[in-house]
């Protein structure tokens, strides 16, 4: 059976999204050998309280008697209740019940607002470098996008706003600005205060809207950070939550907070393509919220992760010490640049191959050819006893490639 010529004329602007190729290439290497995996995006499995969440999940599919039914599309009230009050608690930010839409994490958020606003054709402005799979979901629905530069404290606002004149100049139509304030990723950088007010300063004087992807706002090891929603007085700003950072990946329970409106249209275009975000997880997370556990799964994750981040940290300065490489206050990744004759993609891929250790090239998380030598690693999800392994053989590998002893 052919059925390329019947696909959509969509299908054209799709590719891959590279981490889910290499995290599935890893998964099938890992059967016959031991590989060091600084590749995922995602919390250490040995913190996440499974058999909480199992008898947790044992007592809702007893007592709710609904939980095995689909909820309303939006989610069921007592988990968007949780989420406004969660906001109002943890995020500073006045939400209300009918301001929350839940969703199949953030992802499924991510989808629906590109299918909401983008025409083939429009423009999109991201953080340069920003989260792959947001730029290969957009691009699918046709966006281009156009990259500003991402500074030690975000965002680079002279940038930002000459793109944005730019392209009123050029009659190119900027839907959406995209930034993950907090702990972007891959680059782990977080907005400084200033910049955030100025940002929704920019947005309000070019009417730009924002979207604010919040995966990481509370993996922050240094500091704090309050999010760009709580600056907004105008409603330009619509917020991506994500429990997957905390309570695990797998949960898939993320949500939208926007104007009661714009939850009521999104509602409308997500209803047909799920009925609704699975109800048992629902029902899980709003209890985790409200017996408060999500403080408890939080600092015991701070704490885990500021351990591994330092002692990533400390080898990359023995191992690698001619490379450039961020020092992450925030979020899951540690950034480094190699050589700049050393591509990215080869490099990962004889990594893997001859030294069993996993990265992820991060030339697909930049607009345009800056990222071509540059790797990304997490420190979360790999053991602590192996990271320093790992990066010697990162350096070994480099060596070899740079044909150095
Ligand atoms: C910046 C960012 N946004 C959104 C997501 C989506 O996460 P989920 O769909 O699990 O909530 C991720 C996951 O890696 C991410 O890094």
């Amino acid at each position: 059976m052919e059925y390329i010529h019947r696909f959509s004329h969509r299908i054209n602007f799709a590719r891959p999204s590279p981490i889910r190729t290499i995290v599935s290439k890893i998964a099938t290497l890992s059967k016959t050998r031991k590989i060091i995996s600084f590749a995922a995006g995602e919390p250490d499995p040995d913190i996440l309280p499974r058999d909480l969440y199992a008898s947790l999940l044992s007592d809702i599919l007893k007592e709710e008697k609904l939980s095995a039914n689909y909820s309303p599309t939006e989610g069921i009230p007592e988990l968007r209740k949780a989420i406004a009050k969660f906001m109002r608690e943890f995020e500073n930010v006045n939400a209300e019940e009918d301001e929350i839409l839940v969703t199949i994490g953030g992802s499924q958020a991510i989808d629906l607002l590109g299918r909401l606003f983008l025409d083939p054709g429009d423009y999109v402005i991201v953080e340069n470098p920003s989260y792959v799979n947001t730029i290969v979901d957009w691009e699918f629905y046709g966006a281009r996008l156009i990259g500003v530069n991402l500074e030690k404290d975000g965002l680079d606002l002279g940038e930002l706003e000459m793109k944005v004149k730019e392209a009123r100049n050029e009659a190119r139509k900027v839907k959406l600005v995209y930034v993950i304030p907090t702990g972007n990723n891959p680059a782990g950088v977080s907005m400084s205060e200033e910049k955030r007010k100025h940002l929704l300063e920019i947005a309000s004087r070019y009417d730009l809207l924002v979207v604010e992807d919040a995966a990481y706002n509370h993996l922050v090891y240094e500091g704090s950070y309050k999010p760009l929603s709580h600056y907004d007085r105008e409603g330009r700003v619509i917020y991506v939550g994500s429990f997957s950072k905390i309570f695990g990946t797998g949960l898939r329970i993320g949500w939208i907070r926007a104007s009661k409106d714009l939850v009521e249209v999104i509602k409308t275009i997500k209803g047909p393509s799920d009925m609704c975000a699975p109800v048992p997880l629902q029902y899980l997370v709003e209890r985790l919220l409200s017996k408060g556990f999500y403080e408890t799964i939080r600092k015991k994750a701070i704490e885990n992760y500021r351990v591994k981040r330092d002692i990533m940290l400390k080898a990359i300065g023995e191992y690698l010490r001619d490379t450039d490489y961020t020092k992450p206050s925030s979020g899951m990744f540690v950034l480094i640049k190699l050589p700049s004759n050393i591509d990215s993609e080869v490099f990962s891929q004889r990594l893997l191959e001859e030294y069993s250790v996993a990265v992820i090239p991060a030339k697909s998380f930049y607009i345009g050819d800056s990222g071509r030598n540059v790797i990304r690693l997490n420190f979360t999800m790999v053991d602590a006893d192996e990271i320093e392994d790992g990066i010697k053989k990162i350096g070994v590998c480099l060596r070899d490639m740079l044909g150095k002893k």
